[in-house]
């Protein structure tokens, strides 16, 4: 397992008459293959902006953005050194995104939304999910009466379930979601979370962007962003022993007296993370 991404002071700046303001202020960040990272911090701190660099949505002022992803046979790839259409492939073929704000095709149904980069991906992988786990996951979303509905047609929570189904459906090795969860209520963030977890625990790596302690303390590390750069970070994994499997259900820690396995430890160890950062 190596490092997929290796982000050097990523920089952004927004030029607007003679002020100048870097929302994004020399973010360096090292993602290993099968991490599952969150990002965190205030409203404006800059976080859309670090996940749009990181997918070549959007283009930096300084810094550099390389991948190492396994379906690349691991060839470095250098964002800065592609042109639009060449990170349009590349995003393509190796990144699912889930947006802040939803982005579904409106002339297309929810299946065609879903099946869209499966159709796009013309190296498509053998493991890719078929017709049947697309229908199953649908179900699973509470989405399976709504398959042949337009996006206008759909609640919020629908249309956000709709475009993380959309996301993962040609496996990604790499999953960016901006607050995947937001307009949902806490069940169906349970699914979508549960969801994710299999996605993560079956080797793909994930970046998450969430304002939820219950959403966070399901990843593997916390960084906390404040104008643009990284202030902190916690990881979970940290004072596990052995590298004993942690699990939401978990009981109570016998292997060490330090670990906190049970979300509900992750949790308080991230409000006490959060609140000496003055969330
Ligand atoms: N095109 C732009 N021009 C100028 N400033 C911008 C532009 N896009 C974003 N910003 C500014 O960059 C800062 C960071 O925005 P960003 O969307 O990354 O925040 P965020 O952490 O994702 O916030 P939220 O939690 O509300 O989604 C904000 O102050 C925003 O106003
Ligand atoms: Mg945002």
């Amino acid at each position: 397992m190596g490092t997929v991404l290796e982000v050097r002071d990523l920089t952004k700046k927004y030029v607007e008459g003679t002020a100048e303001s870097k929302v994004v202020d020399h973010v360096s960040l090292d993602v290993d293959e099968g991490e599952f990272v969150i990002i965190m911090g205030a409203s404006g701190s800059g976080k859309t902006s670090i996940l749009h660099l990181i997918a070549g949505i959007d283009t930096c002022s300084e810094g550099s953005i390389k991948y190492t992803l396994p379906d690349e046979v691991r060839r470095p790839a250098d964002l800065a050194r592609m042109n639009e259409k060449e990170k349009t492939m590349f995003r393509r073929a190796n990144i699912g995104l889930v947006f802040q704000q939803q982005c579904l095709i409106p002339d297309l149904t929810v299946y065609e939304n879903i099946m869209l980069p499966l159709m796009l991906d013309r190296n498509r992988k053998e493991n890719a999910f078929k017709k049947d786990k697309i229908m199953n996951l649908c179900g699973r979303f509470g989405l399976k009466e709504h398959v042949r509905k337009y996006p206008s047609q759909l609640s919020g929570g629908q249309q956000q379930r709709t475009a993380i189904l959309r996301s993962v459906a040609n496996l990604p090795p790499l999953l960016l979601c901006d607050e995947p969860t937001g307009s949902l209520n806490s069940a169906q963030t349970e699914l979508v979370m549960d969801l994710l977890e299999e996605l993560n625990k079956g080797g793909q790596t994930i970046i998450l962007v969430t304002h939820d302690i219950r959403v966070a303390a399901r990843g593997k590390r916390v960084l906390y962003i404040e104008d643009g750069h990284v202030e902190g970070e916690l990881d979970f994994t940290e004072h596990i022993p052995n590298g004993a499997e942690m699990h939401p259900d978990s009981g109570p820690d016998t292997a060490g007296t330090d670990a906190f396995h049970t979300i509900e430890d992750r949790e308080e160890k991230l409000i006490h993370f959060l609140q000496e950062r003055g969330w």
